[in-house]
């Protein structure tokens, strides 16, 4: 078992095209964002299991030695043997979460007790930990924030109990994994996102792990060998959704076959949003190519910036959907996998948001 704190981040991601008919076993083309989600795992002697997410406020912790008393056969070994609504209630008998516990709090705090009893019951006696994870991802907007937070906490608990080595060399800032390695991870962190999403692709847990860009189809992981040097503009419409009942809803409306999904096929899948709209509108104004990403029906949308556009083209068209109450960013893609990194690598903000290291 390790002894000092390991230090972990994830990209999230934007899909570039086959949100939704990904789950139905077509491809995506999806690629990392340079906004990362980090997690300091420390391990302690306390006899109990901590998680801090300051982002939304919450510390939870609870008595190992009780945990280890459960009966926790049900959660097979990783293999999706039980669907994950099921695991989840017993889950959260198992471990006596209490009814007030209402989402994001409860998808974060399921997904985490998850891969901790499944990873972590393979050591002789469950480990006593301090888990603090703090993004710079948006929640629920469509850029991969469950995917990065499930990848970090399965890259963590992996190497805190030795299932993977620590590829940080001494004197180095960040270490990568193995493929095998990131194999490992990507499992584990798949599992997560179905204690989240009920019914993923599993393509945003791929683009975390791996990084760059990559094409997915039915499991199947393509790292682009020379990604497309895009440049994007991330534009947050702040509309609230759900990705797990957005996923459900083009299940049902495909089980009754809808005939004019060619036209403006994700508005007919039914995830687009009145918001979505107005900002492609916006960027048409000025010659620039939107789509909605992710699950849709609010969240994020991205739009082209084509390399020969001048810096105030980019600039107008900023302020012109900031004038729509949207938040926007400028962005480059194809940022690097899941990694560990050497505390003083990190900048002041992450070290400070993760108790100050
Ligand atoms: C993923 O960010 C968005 C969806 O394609 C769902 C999935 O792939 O699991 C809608």
């Amino acid at each position: 078992m390790l002894s000092e704190a390991l230090l972990v981040s994830a990209p999230g991601k934007v899909i570039l095209h086959g949100e939704h008919a990904v789950v139905h076993g077509k491809v995506a083309l999806a690629v990392a964002l340079n906004l990362r989600t980090f997690l300091r795992l420390q391990p302690h002697s306390n006899g109990q299991v901590c998680l801090n997410l300051p982002n939304i406020g919450i510390k939870r912790a609870w008595d190992v030695a009780r945990l280890q008393l459960q009966d926790t056969s049900f959660l097979g070994q990783g293999d999706a043997s039980a669907p994950p609504a099921e695991l989840a209630e017993k889950l959260k008998e198992a471990v006596g979460l209490p009814e007030d516990c209402a989402d994001p709090e409860r998808a974060a705090v399921l997904t985490f007790l998850y891969l901790y009893l499944c990873i972590c019951r393979k050591q002789r006696a469950l480990p006593s930990l301090d888990i603090t994870v703090w993004s710079k991802l948006p929640p629920g907007a469509g850029l991969g924030s469950s995917a990065a937070y499930s990848v970090c906490m399965a890259a963590a608990l992996l190497t805190a109990c030795e299932g993977i080595p620590n590829p940080l060399q001494d004197g180095k800032s960040t270490g990568r994994w193995t493929v095998e390695d990131l194999e490992l991870i990507n499992k584990w962190a798949f599992q997560g996102e179905r204690m989240i999403h009920g019914n993923p692709s599993g393509v945003d847990n791929a683009v975390s792990t791996w990084g760059g860009a990559l094409r997915y189809q039915q499991g199947k992981i393509s790292p682009l060998k020379r990604p497309p040097a895009l440049k994007i503009l991330l534009t947050n419409t702040k509309v609230p959704r759900s990705t797990k009942a957005l996923v459900a809803g083009v299940r049902s409306r495909l089980l009754k076959e809808l005939i004019d999904m060619n036209q403006h096929h994700l508005n007919a899948l039914g995830v687009g949003h009145a918001l979505l709209d107005q900002l492609c509108h916006v960027t048409r104004a000025h010659g620039l190519h939107s789509k909605l990403t992710g699950a849709g029906g609010g969240g994020c949308g991205i739009t082209l910036l084509r390399p020969d556009l001048e810096p105030p083209e980019v600039e107008a068209v900023k302020q012109a959907l900031r004038n729509c109450g949207f938040d926007c960013w400028e962005t480059s893609i194809g940022a690097p996998g899941i990694s560990v990194h050497a505390p003083a690598s990190l900048d002041a903000a992450v070290r400070q948001a993760l108790g100050g290291l």
